[in-house]
């Protein structure tokens, strides 16, 4: 049998986006700006660079732009083609080209489990990658690429998910793992509880990412309502630590939550410092602002 490849994601994104009202009331929170790109091109553009050639987006009523936004302008690529704006048109074309995007209606709110469920059919029974578009990762090697690595050298079988250490007094915000050491990059995950109230288990959360074998949908269909009244995705996860296994990969770049106004704004601020054309301005700007507002 040949090995599997990573070719799918899916990426849940029916959520109302609350958190960023009044903005969301029209337009998804996942294409909100960092700089000049939506949030979801960022997840993308990972999924990309990590051998992904098929994005199912888990969408709901009123956000079609999120596919809109990968597919082929006609009308606007014809009139800068007319205006020799070739630049621009090379970065459309660049983005039609992308990836072959599809989507599924999440059509009631039941949570991240039911989300991932909803993408069973089109997964055709293949390993898949899950990324959840607020987490906003920066790695030399992006993380999902990573996942995948670990996912085929433990056997192509167990699943995967991206870890990192929160502060403890945010640990309710997150699936919270309790792990075992296999290597530097790679723990087995022995327990895993969603947003615990109290004693969390440890400070390792789960991080937006994650690499999951087809078991995960039996897992998902029999696992039931939990935290919150929803399936929970990291309740079928509990499910795998005795068998198939799952794994921790502990991620150790930058991590960006910009579904929280803060991280929205420490995303911008840092990819704009990124770009050689604002960083000098920009930069000159903080200084003065934070001189200004120095005590
Ligand atoms: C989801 C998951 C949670 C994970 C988090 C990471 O929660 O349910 O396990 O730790 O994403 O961002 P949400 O932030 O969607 O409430």
């Amino acid at each position: 049998m040949s090995k599997p490849t990573l070719s799918k994601v899916v990426i849940p994104a029916a959520g109302l986006g609350t958190r960023f009202l009044p903005f969301s009331k029209v337009i998804p929170k996942e294409m909100l700006p960092i700089v000049d790109k939506p949030a979801l091109q960022y997840i993308a553009e990972e999924a990309v660079a990590s051998g992904i050639k098929q994005m199912l987006l888990l969408t709901s009523r009123h956000k079609e732009s999120m596919e809109d936004h990968f597919d082929l302008a006609f009308e606007l690529e014809a009139i800068l083609r007319e205006r020799n704006k070739e630049e621009e048109l090379k970065m459309l074309s660049q983005l039609s080209t992308l990836v072959s995007v599809a989507s599924v209606r999440q059509q009631q709110p039941l949570g991240l489990g039911h989300a991932v469920l909803c993408a069973k059919p089109w997964v055709e029974g293949q390993p898949i990658g899950v990324m959840l578009p607020d987490d906003l990762l920066e790695a030399p090697t992006p993380c999902l690429q990573s996942l995948w690595e670990c996912f085929g050298r433990f056997g192509f079988s167990k699943g995967v998910v991206a870890l990192m250490e929160v502060p403890w007094e945010k640990t309710h915000q997150y699936g919270i793992v309790s792990v075992k050491p296999i290597d530097e990059n790679v723990v087995r995950i022995c327990e895993i509880v969603e947003k615990p109230k109290s004693n969390p288990p440890s400070n390792l959360a789960v991080i937006g990412r994650y690499v999951l074998p087809p078991c995960i949908f039996e897992k998902l269909e029999t696992v039931g309502r939990g935290a919150g009244g929803e399936i929970q995705l990291t309740d079928a996860l509990a499910r795998m630590t005795e068998a198939p296994g799952l794994l921790g990969y502990l991620f150790r770049g930058r991590r960006f939550d910009t579904g929280d106004k803060l991280g929205f704004l420490e995303a911008n601020v840092a990819f704009a410092l990124k770009r050689p054309e604002l960083k000098n301005a920009f930069l000159a700007y903080l200084r003065q602002t934070v001189e200004e507002n120095a005590q």
